[in-house]
């Protein structure tokens, strides 16, 4: 059912010619707009959507082949067929006419029938026309803003929904009033079996989204392969197979008088109500929305899962390198944690906190090389064993290698024993000389050694580790500390010690 008649434009300055169209087209079921001359025609295609133009040739201000010249010349109007009014003997008129760009002609005196049939033959080539610059319109809008999407893409904030909300927006919102959108557009997204339908609407110019029951067959809504099925229906239309669907449809939402529906065996998306009716070219365009959340949603969880093996095989060494030592694999998970709680209170951004977390389990890896004898031995170190100790931050960067996303990792294991006064090892770097990174994990790592006890040394309580750490005790001493991350501890101090009473509830229980 086409909801809206078409309008033909009808210029001509006698209004002899006037009522006689208007007489021939109304009953017909077209809608009729008067215009006497070429200027007020142009007024009138300038304010309303136009499907035909039935226009005189000779006419006062603008006459039919200047007004033909001016719409073939516009980009919007380009595509509304021009049918010049001529008599029968001016064929130097037909020919200025095709010059024009006129589509057709139609003799003086007219004949009803011959006037009806070539104006629905020129409306069925422009509604084809129209739907292809529709598809295409559509397509390329969605193209460059899936470019978008796809330049701003961050797999670990990526909300499936979120997408499908913005493409079904570009979807319903017009993009010039001769455009063509659906009414109702529903989508269902069906994971582990379960499906879930969402319904959008038009409202005061916003595509609004609801949850919605629907009890659809899941057979029916989704395909069985992978591969993306497309369907349309129009009213009237007999051959259609997919009309029970559609009556299954219409139950929970209204009466639909065309829909084209695009599924694969996990999203279906379901536009209803064009305004038209609907052709593969709309089933181009959903298809379009299809293809792009759906590679969108494997593409993240693929990263999401390679980030997740990247970060478990990056514990899984640190871990390793803990074997030798006093310490177990809690102690490189929870230095990890620290950091991004200090990072955090620092308003360091979401990209280095996450990187920190994990990164700085590797700070000790080079103690792989370092004889455990010496990593436990209770009591005094030689000046030699200290120096031996010492090495790990040398080792450690050597183990992680230059691969560029383990540059933080490689920066931390050399420098996490510098000092912010420069009485650190290996290098005495000093203040903004040690990268900003290793600052936090030192000040991390003592926090959590001091809580431990050690082959030296005996556990200290929370109050005590951070009075260490901000008053000193002659080993430990505050200006070790960039002042900076010292502030963000003290903020933060008694959320650290939540982490390390969970962790080590955690170990006691396995
Ligand atoms: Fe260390
Ligand atoms: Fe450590």
């Amino acid at each position: 059912m086409n909801r809206r008649s078409p309008t033909i434009l009808c210029v001509d300055d006698e209004q002899t010619i006037q009522s006689l169209l208007e007489f021939m087209l109304v009953p017909a079921g077209f809608k009729v707009v008067i215009a006497c001359n070429g200027r007020q025609a142009l007024e009138v295609l300038a304010g309303q959507p136009v499907d035909l133009v039935l226009s005189d040739v000779v006419m006062p201000e603008m006459d039919g082949f200047e007004l033909c010249t001016t719409i073939k010349a516009k980009e919007r109007l380009r595509n509304i067929p021009v049918v010049m009014l001529t008599g029968a003997k001016d064929k130097r008129d037909r020919i200025r006419g095709i010059e024009a760009g006129a589509e057709d002609f139609i003799t003086k005196p007219f004949d009803r029938d011959e006037v009806l049939a070539r104006i629905r033959m020129l409306l069925r080539v422009k509604e084809l026309d129209d739907k292809l610059n529709y598809a295409y319109r559509h397509i390329a809008r969605l193209t460059s803003y899936g470019e978008q999407m796809f330049n701003g893409f961050d797999p670990s904030t990526f909300v499936f929904m979120e997408k499908i909300d913005m493409m079904v927006d570009q979807i319903m919102r017009k993009l010039s009033s001769l455009d063509d959108s659906p009414e109702v557009v529903v989508v269902g997204v069906k994971e582990d079996d379960i499906c879930r339908w969402y319904r959008y609407d038009m409202r005061a110019e916003r595509v609004s989204r609801s949850d919605m029951l629907m009890n659809l067959h899941q057979k029916v809504a989704f395909t069985r392969s992978a591969f993306p099925e497309m369907s349309f229906y129009n009213e009237y239309d007999e051959s259609s197979n997919v009309s029970d669907f559609v009556a299954e449809l219409e139950k929970y939402l209204m009466p639909i008088s065309n829909m084209v529906r695009y599924a694969s065996d996990s999203f279906c998306i379901i536009a209803v109500n064009y305004e038209r009716n609907v052709t593969s070219h709309y089933a181009e365009v959903l298809n379009h929305v299809v293809m792009q959340s759906l590679f969108l949603k494997s593409l993240a969880a693929q990263i999401k899962d390679t980030q997740s093996a990247f970060d478990y095989m990056v514990f899984a060494l640190a871990r390793a390198s803990e074997a030798n030592d006093e310490d177990t694999g809690a102690h490189v998970m929870r230095v990890g944690d620290f950091c991004a709680e200090l990072a955090i209170r620092m308003d360091l951004d979401d990209g280095f906190v996450n990187m920190l977390r994990i990164q700085a389990a590797l700070h000790d890896v080079g103690k792989i090389h370092v004889p455990s004898s010496i990593l436990k031995k209770p009591g005094e170190l030689s000046s030699e064993e200290w120096k031996l100790i010492q090495q790990h931050t040398i080792y450690g960067p050597m183990i992680i290698g230059g691969h560029s996303r383990m540059q933080m990792a490689a920066s931390i294991a050399v420098s996490h024993h510098e000092h912010w006064d420069g009485s650190g090892y290996p290098y005495g770097l000093r203040g903004e000389q040690i990268p900003l990174e290793a600052r936090i994990v030192c000040i991390a790592d003592q926090y959590d050694a001091l809580r431990n006890a050690r082959a030296y040394k005996k556990a200290y309580d929370h109050a005590t580790a951070v009075d260490i750490i901000t008053r000193g005790d002659g080993r430990t001493l505050p200006w070790h500390f960039d002042p900076r991350v010292l502030k963000a501890f003290v903020e933060v101090a008694d959320r650290l010690d939540e982490i390390y009473r969970v962790s080590v509830a955690a170990e006691q229980t396995f």
